[in-house]
């Protein structure tokens, strides 16, 4: 897991439907946002732990995403990969305030960013 100091606003959970994702270019590489049928938001590194597959892309069912390359299982509450498969992918806290903003956790230095 990224050491993260700093929360920054990178978009509202509306803008991502529900069981879909978007991107987020930071300094500390592409991070993927990810919503839930229950309306949580996730993120992780936009790179599966397997052959770095862009899980922005996966198929997100439950609180997992199935990476669009070879089909590994990676959880959104650990980046880990599931199954028999092992690895895991960098997953960064995230908080989404009551009017629906989404704030990421940067790590400390690298505030910038911006939705993709
Ligand atoms: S790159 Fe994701 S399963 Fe192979």
């Amino acid at each position: 897991m990224v050491k993260a100091s700093t929360f920054t606003l990178v978009g509202q959970r509306d803008d991502i439907p529900r069981l879909g994702s978007r991107r987020v270019r930071t300094p500390a590489g592409e991070i993927a946002l990810f919503r839930t049928s229950d309306d949580k938001v996730f993120a992780l590194r936009n790179e599966c732990p397997h052959k770095k597959g862009p899980l922005s892309e996966g198929i997100v069912h439950g609180h997992s995403v199935t990476c669009p390359l070879h089909n590994w299982v990676i959880s959104l509450e650990t980046g880990e990969a599931q199954g028999a498969d092992t690895g895991c992918t960098g997953k960064l806290a995230v908080e989404v305030r009551d009017d629906g903003s989404i704030y990421l956790a940067i790590p400390s230095g690298m505030a910038e960013a911006a939705v993709a």
